[in-house]
């Protein structure tokens, strides 16, 4: 019967595809954060559950700071969208006045 013939190919394609399945599977679960609390610009937990700071706004540089490095990632270019140069005269060195920065800021 065909089915004899392609069993063996079949079962390794099978066993190669799982496996891979499950490495891309671990590859993600290793870039997840581990589990953390929202804290507050002074530090504090925020916890809706019990209502703990719960009516205060939570701080990035707090919050993950601990965990990434705040300062590299808040300097990125997808961060800051030109907030960092932006300035009025931007643009008009390369003859485009009214580009005020590299990035979305100060763009029509
Ligand atoms: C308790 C430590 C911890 C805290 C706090 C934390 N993270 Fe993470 N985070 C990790 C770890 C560990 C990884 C996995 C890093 C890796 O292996 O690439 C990760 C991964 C990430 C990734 C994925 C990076 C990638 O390469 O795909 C992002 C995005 C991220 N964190 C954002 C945040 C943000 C935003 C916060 C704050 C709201 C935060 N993290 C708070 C530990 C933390």
């Amino acid at each position: 019967m065909a089915w004899k013939k392609v069993r063996w190919p079949a079962i390794l394609l099978a066993a190669f595809l799982g496996g891979m399945l499950l490495m891309s599977a671990a590859a993600a679960r290793e870039r997840a954060c581990i589990p953390f609390h929202l804290k507050t610009e002074d530090g504090k937990i925020i916890n809706p559950l019990t209502g703990e700071n719960a009516d205060q706004p939570y701080s990035p540089r707090q919050t993950c700071g601990p965990c990434h490095n705040y300062d590299e990632i808040t300097k990125g270019y997808h961060f800051q969208q030109g907030w960092d140069v932006i300035k009025d005269d931007f643009g008009i060195a390369k003859g485009n006045p009214w580009v005020l920065s590299d990035g979305m800021l100060g763009k029509f």
